[in-house]
């Protein structure tokens, strides 16, 4: 996992299994830092460091409570050796 801000919103690229996925550093629960949770990369998931709901990372969407409201997930384009995230 990688941790990027921008804006002053932190995001998290992970790599699961040569995939990359970018979600919001901050679990929809109670601001938890879901980034530096426990990371799954074959599930492509992220435990939740605070009370640990299970985020998927393909989707935002947690696969446990108590989260039950989707993070925000960006779409990353590769060019070249260039890792782009496309942040509104
Ligand atoms: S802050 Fe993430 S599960 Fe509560």
């Amino acid at each position: 996992m990688r941790l990027v801000e921008h804006d002053g919103v932190k995001i998290g690229v992970f790599n699961c299994e040569g995939s990359l996925l970018a979600i919001e550093d901050r679990c929809s629960h109670d601001n938890g830092p879901l980034a530096e949770g426990e990371f799954d990369p074959a599930a492509c998931t992220v435990e939740c460091p605070r009370h640990g709901s299970l985020f998927d990372l393909r989707t935002g969407r947690p696969k446990t409570l108590p989260a039950f409201t989707p993070v925000q997930t960006f779409p990353i384009a590769i060019e070249d050796d260039t890792i782009t995230l496309e942040v509104e």
